[in-house]
């Protein structure tokens, strides 16, 4: 049908008679002559269609955007004053004799040109947004990623191994997809929130080194970087400690980026222990581009008359930070009073701040509302402690040490960002020793940090049953531009740790037979040490491409609530059809279908 793409003709193809197909992205007349902007996936073209054949030049006449069609003809210059340098082909046009409409359109819910068509609109006609070169683009460089990291792996003896979609729950800490068992009324499947076990199994199989570009599925809030089906690369390895893993993904990412972005990561990554990054930048999955730290003031507050600060850091589970803004003296009223409403997110119960006018004038060159509560020790300590300048700002945090954390880390960022502090460039870095559990007060237990199969650093399960709170974890996280790229771990490989962190998680022995009989038995037949990682490969594919948010670099993404507005899911399903699954709905007063329980 065609003989060129319209994106790739260029002055070398002047007076060849070509056949082109595309979409019309745009028609303009203009005296007696018809112009089109011919579009395939290769870019624009412009064709000519004259008068002096009538019957193509009556029905270019018709034609409307988005219409496909077929154009043959021959290319020609375009004359010096009309050429448009900004298009690739903007020196050549093709000078229509044939045209053949293949299919028309009706006008099209968004032009392809505007840059603010809401999201759900993009959503709702997908395969009309996905036309946009950007989009284009996008998937393109999805799938140039993913040929890379396979060949990557195919080249380092990885085997590419299939996993159940219909299986039982993986703990990865988020909700569970549940499909109905038909022939097991009253029985469900879980959706895998990982590959995990089924990795872990392939190791005790004797795989050697598994790979598996998967999805997963996670019912939980949804936000930027996260949706209910993502897509891991999933990795996972046998006799291998946690330096030769890191080491080997490090050089698969690092050649990735050379590749594809002509990008030269940092030989080796950076590695920061998980306290000195909640320490520094109040997070575990710090932005390095920011050229913002958290500093440390408890000590300097112990004894203020501000109970405000006193309190968290006489508590020796509080803490008492200062955020040094550099030219934050600027900020208005208006905008400190929206940050204080940004950290309120986080728990965080108020924001104080000195203004550093004139630092050497001390007490009389600062301005704030606590300065009254602060004795000159404390305040020449912490303008000295923050290095702050003229002209600078302070920030404070002080409460329990997850609040502070959180919210200043978070501010952090924020300020980053609307102050336009971020350093250019990648900056990648491996989070490293991870405590194993985290204490749930609300419902009173240990809650595993990575996930339960994640060997503990210790010696021995004594000394893990000792004093669980102050393991380390053998886990790995790869950060990039603070975003969590990748997470893994070295895991358990023996049956009795491996009850033994059940335990510590609350996890009666029935109920670990129940839930991970099939685990705890394998392990008993020849277990090799393993350990692996996997990548969220959206969030990957999203910082490379430069979007925002991974709905970008999804062909069919689901909305913040989980739908999808292409196809209409989640629906409701004929009486019938759950009928046979067991499964009774209630309708309310309103006759609306609105939950579903199973009998
Ligand atoms: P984890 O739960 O950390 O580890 O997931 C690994 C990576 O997957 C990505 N990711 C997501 N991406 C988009 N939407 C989501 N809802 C979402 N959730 C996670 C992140 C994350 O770093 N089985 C373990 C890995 C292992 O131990 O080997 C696991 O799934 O980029
Ligand atoms: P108040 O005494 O409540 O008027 O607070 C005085 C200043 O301290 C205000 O700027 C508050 O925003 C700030 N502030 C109050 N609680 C905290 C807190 N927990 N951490 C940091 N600043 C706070």
């Amino acid at each position: 049908m065609r003989t060129h793409y319209c994106g790739e003709l260029r002055e070398e193809h002047i007076d060849q008679n070509v056949a082109l197909c595309g979409w019309v992205h745009r028609r303009r007349d203009h005296g007696g002559v018809i112009f089109v902007d011919l579009r395939d996936h290769r870019g624009l073209l412009q064709v000519v269609f004259d008068p002096d054949s009538p019957d193509t030049f009556a029905l270019a006449e018709s034609l409307r955007n988005e219409f496909v069609i077929r154009v043959q003809g021959r290319v020609r210059a375009r004359p010096a004053d009309t050429a448009n340098a900004e298009l690739p082909t903007g020196q050549v046009e093709v000078l229509g004799s044939v045209l053949e409409v293949l299919n028309r359109a009706q006008t099209p819910p968004f032009q392809l040109d505007d840059e603010d068509v809401n999201e759900e609109h993009r959503m709702r006609y997908r395969y009309i947004d996905l036309r946009r070169p950007v989009m284009q683009q996008r998937l393109r460089l999805r799938a140039r990623i993913v040929r890379t990291l396979r060949r990557f792996l195919e080249n380092h003896e990885f085997v590419d191994v299939e996993t159940p979609v219909l299986t039982r729950a993986t703990p990865e800490g988020a909700r569970d997809y549940l499909v109905p068992s038909r022939t097991q009324p009253g029985s469900f499947f879980a959706l895998p929130q990982s590959p995990q076990l089924f990795k872990q199994l392939l190791m005790m199989s004797g795989l050697d080194r598994y790979y598996q570009i998967v999805r997963c599925f996670r019912d939980e809030d949804l936000r930027a970087d996260r949706q209910p089906e993502f897509t891991q690369l999933d990795i996972e390895t046998s006799f291998m400690d946690e330096q030769a893993i890191t080491s080997l993904v490090e050089t698969m990412m690092r050649e990735l980026f050379a590749e594809v972005l002509d990008v030269q990561l940092p030989v080796p990554f950076p590695r920061m222990t998980h306290a000195e990054a909640v320490h520094r930048f109040g997070t575990d999955r710090p932005d390095l581009r920011i050229p913002l730290e958290l500093v440390e003031v408890a000590d300097l507050m112990q004894q203020v008359e501000f109970k405000v600060f006193a309190g968290p850091a006489a508590d020796p589970q509080g803490r008492v930070t200062a955020l040094r803004v550099p030219g934050g003296g600027a900020l208005t009223r208006k905008e400190i009073d929206d940050y204080t409403a940004f950290v309120a997110r986080y728990g965080a119960r108020g924001l104080a701040y000195i203004k550093c006018n004139e630092v050497a004038r001390g007490r009389d060159g600062l301005q704030s509302p606590i300065l009254k509560f602060l004795p000159d020790e404390a305040i020449e300590a912490i303008v000295e402690r923050t290095a702050a300048a003229d002209g600078d700002l302070v920030f404070f945090g002080a409460d329990k040490a997850a609040v502070v954390s959180e919210s200043l880390g978070a501010l952090r960022v924020r300020l980053g960002h609307d102050l336009q502090l971020l350093e250019p460039g990648w900056r990648p870095l491996w989070v490293v020793d991870f405590p194993m559990f985290e204490w749930d007060a609300r419902e009173k237990r240990y809650s595993a940090i990575h996930h339960p199969f994640t060997a503990p650093a210790v010696p021995s399960k004594d000394a893990l049953r000792a004093d669980p709170g102050a393991a380390l974890s053998r886990a790995y996280d790869m950060v990039l531009n603070g975003t969590e790229l990748g997470g893994g771990s070295i895991r358990i490989h023996t049956p009795e740790m491996q009850q033994t962190v059940f335990e510590v998680l609350g996890i009666g022995k029935d109920e670990a037979r129940e839930k991970f009989g099939f685990l705890l038995d394998a392990l008993e037949f020849g277990c090799p040490p393993h350990g692996g990682i996997a990548f969220g490969l959206d969030r990957l594919v999203m910082l490379m491409a430069g979007a925002a948010s991974i709905r970008d670099v999804m062909a069919f993404p689901k909305t913040q609530s989980a739908t999808d507005l292409l196809t209409d899911a989640p629906s409701p399903v004929p009486e019938a059809q759950l009928r046979e699954l067991a499964i009774r709905v209630r309708l309310p007063a309103g006759g609306e279908r609105a939950a579903s329980e199973t009998q």
